[in-house]
């Protein structure tokens, strides 16, 4: 019997290491991929997409991927693979959304990733926490001429409620004051457009344009608006003070980058992020709030102490208002946590290792803060509306618990954050002044249709208000 000489058996033997270090390094999460080519796990992910993150997290572990669409979707929802989505270098924002951009305003690639570093900083600044205080009078009056339409007493629907109260409110603010049409039929148009383009939105973002026509003749008409007004944004001027709107300081760095002719793409990306979520979180604040018997009173009796109890004059708030009535924030910050966006979203540019895998480049990293928020670990009792646990949170220095992601993070995070805090507290304290207000129904479920911005109502939600004496 002839022997194997040990040279080879080493040869061998690093062969095999090397063999299994490569296997290991290259060993990618566990893949849901369907049975139909290409549109791989497409149907059952689009029926209830946060249902199944959850069932595949359960199935599969804290790391795993989704084919959806041609597209490789990997999720995140442990320590590792969070932290990789928080702070690795080889995963960036701008390529992940850069598609959906290009989709839902008609902003390509090319122009898009030239200028958003300089479009975000100046959009962050003009809603930065240095500048908050600018907004909260504009805020309080606009608030107050709207809900002077509401009349003495009646019954409304939450969710139209709030849509009726904030679409001018925030249009007003942030692009021109005025430019929220007053007229009836144009008010319905608007609400019908607007609607029809968010509720689209996320297959907008996937589609070609000539499979959505409904959507498509929204986006056309919002775009419209935009193109006919522009000219007048840019030429206002407001009567308080000479500061821009931030819509006016989009255009003038879109004027020094010879980019005008994207102005109103740009309007329509500013319009849909400023409502489309500050929009359903001002309705479940109030729809947790008056369900919660004695979060209510505790809030009602905040609001007598600083502003009084008549609920007939005209009243002004300020940062220091505000402060005394911490319980508020909380409740829209508690309610943000329970209804965070489905997920937010990094584009892989070199692999990277999470756990024992690799994670490939082009795949995108999928991180979810709705069940994020609801970890145990993180969060504990996670799914009970527990506005007090906002207490450790360090708000006066402005930071948020630990793991609520609902802003998403890093160095893109929402830049309207503080604007839609400030402009639901100020809405709440006005509503509560002047109102006594109580539910006629049940809390609605939250739909677990969409994965884009935070969760939606379903089923109807009606309130009843009566002007306090
Ligand atoms: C409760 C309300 C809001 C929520 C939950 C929310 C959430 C988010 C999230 C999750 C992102 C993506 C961040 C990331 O991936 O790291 C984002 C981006 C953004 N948000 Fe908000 N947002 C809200 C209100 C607002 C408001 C009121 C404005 C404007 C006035 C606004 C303007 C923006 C803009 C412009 C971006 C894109 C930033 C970029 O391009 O880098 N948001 N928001």
């Amino acid at each position: 019997m002839e022997f194997i000489s040990p040279t080879v058996i080493i040869i061998l033997g690093c062969v095999a290491v090397l063999l299994f270090l490569q296997w290991k390094n290259l060993r990618r999460p566990p893949c849901i991929r369907g049975w139909i080519p290409w549109i791989g796990a497409g149907f059952e992910f689009g029926k209830t997409p946060l249902e199944f993150i959850e069932k595949a997290r359960i199935k599969y572990g804290p790391v795993f991927t989704v084919i959806v669409m041609g597209t490789r979707m990997t999720f995140v929802t442990e320590e590792e693979g969070i932290n990789v989505f928080l702070k690795s270098k080889e995963v960036n924002f701008e390529l992940a959304v850069q598609n959906p951009i290009y989709h839902t305003a008609s902003i390509a690639k090319n122009i898009f990733l030239k200028l958003h570093e300089k479009l975000y900083i100046t959009v962050k600044g003009k809603m930065g926490i240095l500048n908050l205080y600018k907004f909260t009078g504009q805020l309080t009056e606009e608030l107050q001429e709207q809900l002077q339409n509401l009349g003495t007493h009646g019954t409304t629907d939450l969710n139209k409620f709030m849509r009726h109260l904030l679409y001018p409110v925030t249009v007003n603010i942030l692009f021109k004051k005025g430019l929220f049409p007053t007229d009836e039929r144009k008010i319905r148009e608007f609400h019908q457009h607007f609607q029809a383009y968010d509720e689209g939105f996320e297959y907008g973002s996937q589609l070609p344009e000539c499979l959505l026509r409904n959507w498509s003749k929204s986006k056309k008409w919002l775009l419209a608006l935009f193109e006919k007004n522009i000219p007048d944004i840019k030429t206002y001027k407001s009567a308080k003070d000479n500061s821009l709107t931030v819509m006016q300081a989009v255009l003038d760095l879109l004027e020094m980058e010879a980019n005008e002719q994207k102005s109103p793409n740009y309007g329509l990306l500013l319009l849909w992020a400023s409502l489309s979520n500050t929009v359903p979180v001002a309705f479940w604040t109030f729809a947790f709030v008056l369900s919660h018997p004695n979060i209510h009173r505790t809030i009602m009796e905040g609001i007598s102490s600083v502003f009084g109890t008549a609920g007939k004059d005209k009243i002004k708030v300020s940062e220091d208002d505000l402060k005394k009535l911490p319980l508020i924030k909380w409740c829209i910050l508690e309610t943000i946590r329970l209804r965070a966006p489905g997920v937010i979203t990094r584009k892989v540019l070199k692999p990277v290792k999470i756990l024992n895998y690799t994670v490939p480049s082009g795949d995108l990293l999928m991180l979810s803060p709705f069940w994020l928020h609801r970890n145990p670990k993180y969060f504990p009792e996670p799914d009970l509306f527990k506005p007090e646990r906002w207490k450790e949170a360090n708000l006066e220095k402005h930071a948020f618990l630990d793991c609520f992601m609902a802003f998403g993070s890093g160095k893109y995070q929402c830049p309207g954050r503080w604007l839609a805090l400030l402009e639901i507290q100020i809405c709440i304290i006005l509503i509560f002044y002047y109102y006594d207000c109580s539910l006629l129904d049940p809390l609605p479920k939250q739909s677990s249709l969409h994965l884009v911005g935070v969760q939606q109502p379903e089923g109807r939600c009606r309130i009843q208000f009566k002007q306090r004496k």
